[in-house]
This record gives structure tokens, C-alpha cells and sequence, in this order.
């Protein structure tokens, strides 16, 4: 094979992978009624210095954790905390558990492949997620069951219907980004 078709049939392959990958994406955003867009730098502060006023959290978990940003930038701070990625699109699953492997954190992390409807969170000691309200009214009843008294739910951008949050934070970004922050009653 000379230089030309080698670089041809490698570009090709490289294509192909690219088109696998987007269409993977869509296909899963389509399904999951959101896509894997990450919550901003100005959000990502805020969640970390609402996770900060918590005594203690041991169990963190992030509820469709996308590219992995969120709970990468978390788990730098603390090495008393575990932290676990819930993520059913392979393709930011994989940046993301590849992305944990790279960087040095102090907090232990775990990036799963899993439907965030499944995933049993009665030992979680805070829940972190930025989804959509169809989500939060299906998590709502799972979160009513599942979470156990004193467990926190940290929701970016979209409240829990029918829960009463503990508080309300406004971000400083452009968009005003609101922070909902439950506590399930001891
Ligand atoms: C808007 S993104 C937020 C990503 C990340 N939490 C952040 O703040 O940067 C929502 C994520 O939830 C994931 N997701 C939605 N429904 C899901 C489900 N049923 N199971 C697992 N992940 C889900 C999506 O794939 C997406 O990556």
C-alpha cells in the first residue's frame, strides 16, 4: 500500500469513528430528552461551596454526569469524599473515565455506565443533577423513596416538584442560574 491510500484508508477510518460517535450522541440525547452539555465553570464554583457548607458528605452522586467535568472539578477538594458518575452515553462516559484516569484527584472517583432511573441511591449523602423537569418529576418519586434522612439533592437549573428546598441559590453567570438545594427531614 503506498503512503497516499495508507493516509486515505486512515482518513476514512477516522470518519467513520467521528460519525459512530456524533450519531451514538444524538441517538442517546434523543432517548434520554437531554444532551450531555456541561454545566458551566460559574456553576461548577457554586455546587463545590454548597458542597463545601455540607457537614461531611461521604457518598456524592451526580445523576447523569455527561463529560465529567462537574465531578472531576469535585473530587479535586476533598479526599474524604466518594464520588460517583451516573452516565448511560458511552461517548462522554468514556471521556469522562478516561479524562479521571489522566487527572490527579484527591476525592475517590468512579465514573458508571447506568440509567439514572435504576441506580439505587440509598447510600448516597448528597445527589447532584442538572437534567430537565420531566427528569425531576420522575426522580422525585425515586429521590422520596430512595434518599435516606439528612441526604441532599443538589439540582442545577430545574427544581424538584413537590419538594421544598432547604435554599435557593442564584448563580453569577449570564443566564442567573439557579441552584436548587434539598435535605430529605431526619
Ligand atoms: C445536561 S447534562 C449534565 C452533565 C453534568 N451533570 C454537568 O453538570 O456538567 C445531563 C446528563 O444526564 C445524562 N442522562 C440523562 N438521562 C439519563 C439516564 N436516564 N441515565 C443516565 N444518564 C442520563 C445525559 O446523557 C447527560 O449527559
Amino acid at each position: 500500500m503506498n503512503s497516499l491510500s495508507f493516509y486515505s484508508v486512515g482518513s476514512f477510518i477516522l470518519v467513520v469513528l467521528v460519525l459512530i460517535a456524533v450519531i451514538s450522541i444524538v441517538y442517546r440525547s434523543w432517548r434520554n430528552g437531554i444532551s450531555p452539555m456541561p454545566s458551566s465553570a460559574v456553576v461548577r464554583r457554586a455546587v463545590l461551596s454548597e458542597l463545601r457548607r455540607i457537614p461531611l458528605p461521604g457518598l456524592i452522586v451526580e445523576a447523569g454526569s455527561g463529560w465529567g467535568t462537574l465531578a472531576l472539578q469535585l473530587a479535586t477538594y476533598n479526599k474524604a469524599w466518594r464520588i460517583v458518575g451516573i452516565e448511560n452515553s458511552w461517548i462522554p462516559l468514556w471521556v469522562s473515565k478516561l479524562s479521571a484516569s489522566l487527572k490527579r484527584t484527591a476525592a475517590d472517583l468512579d465514573f458508571q455506565h447506568g440509567d439514572i432511573y435504576q441506580y439505587q441511591y440509598d447510600q448516597a449523602d448528597v445527589v447532584i443533577c442538572y437534567l430537565y423537569p420531566g427528569a425531576m418529576t420522575r426522580l422525585s418519586t425515586i429521590m422520596r423513596v430512595q434518599l435516606k434522612p439528612g441526604a441532599y439533592l443538589i439540582s442545577v437549573c430545574f427544581a424538584m416538584p413537590g419538594w421544598e428546598p432547604e435554599r435557593v441559590v442564584t448563580c453569577g453567570d449570564l443566564y442567573r442560574t439557579k441552584l436548587y438545594i434539598y435535605r430529605v427531614k431526619e
